[in-house]
């Protein structure tokens, strides 16, 4: 049976996953620091309630709602008016006040039940870590408690959008961290250097029971947002190849 494909939002994106991401599915973005992680994740919760009437949350424990409308407007979004038509709504959980539990998920699935919610996006997977920290003895709570969590997100419809932060992002040298392995799809997100350059850079890593090109492919971010240059080879990828025949 055919599934059915949504739009990312990101320009070019969509080509190099032949066609969107699976609806209904968990992905996770993820990659070094300013790469763009949490412009893909507002773009996909902004474009798909602007031009694709889904309806989206976007939980941030990242940045403060000033900043995200700020930089929306500078990349071409307003989010304002997303928010004020009721179609976008930016949920701020701030480290400090997520102890003590996950007892407003309950709000939140009521939420996207009467808001008819069809996209989530989580900035960043650090919302469970701080919760569950990983690295004392607590891994396989962490990892149980993100796997309800997106069990959740399938039952309720929601196709759910998790950004990562790693430190290493060489795609050369990459080491696979437990969660890579919980989600249906990876797009990862780096950095390449050329000289005294650097080139931003999109792949997708996996997209479970989906065809997609294993490139890797240049991204730009300008003023009107994030895109992905899918018909191009990143310079410094095409650089690298030519030369090292002359070593
Ligand atoms: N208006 C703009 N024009 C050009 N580039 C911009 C603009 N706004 C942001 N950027 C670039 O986008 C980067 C931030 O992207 P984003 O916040 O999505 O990264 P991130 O991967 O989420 O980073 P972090 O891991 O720190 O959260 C900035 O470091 C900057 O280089
Ligand atoms: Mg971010």
């Amino acid at each position: 049976m055919a599934f059915e494909l949504i739009k990312t939002g990101t320009p070019g994106l969509d080509q190099v996953l032949k066609g969107g991401l699976r609806k209904n599915s968990c992905i996770l973005v993820t990659g070094a620091p300013g790469t763009g992680k949490t412009l893909m994740a507002l773009q996909f919760i902004y474009y798909g309630a602007k031009d694709y009437n889904e309806n989206g949350i976007f939980i941030t424990t990242e940045e403060s709602l000033e900043v995200l409308h700020q930089s929306g407007k500078n990349l071409g979004m307003d989010i304002q008016s997303m928010v004020s038509k009721g179609k976008i709504f930016i949920v701020q959980k701030p480290i400090a006040t997520l102890k003590g539990g996950l007892s407003s998920i309950k709000g939140l699935m009521e939420s996207i039940k009467e808001y008819n919610i069809k996209r989530v996006a989580l900035d960043s997977l650090i919302f469970f870590e701080y919760l569950y920290p990983r690295f004392d003895g607590n891994k396989m709570e962490f990892r149980r408690q993100v796997l309800i969590f997106m069990q959740q997100m399938r039952k309720a419809g929601v196709t759910f959008l998790v950004v990562s932060e790693r430190s290493i992002t060489d795609f050369d040298r990459l080491e696979y961290d437990m969660m890579d392995f919980v989600f249906e799809g990876i797009i990862m997100l780096s950095r390449i250097r050329k000289g005294s350059y650097f080139e931003r850079v999109v792949t997708v890593a996996k997209m479970r029971g989906q065809d997609h090109s294993l490139d890797v492919y240049p991204l730009t971010i300008g003023h009107d947002g994030l895109k992905v240059l899918f018909d191009q080879t990143p310079f410094s990828l095409v650089e690298k190849e030519e030369g090292s025949g002359f070593k």
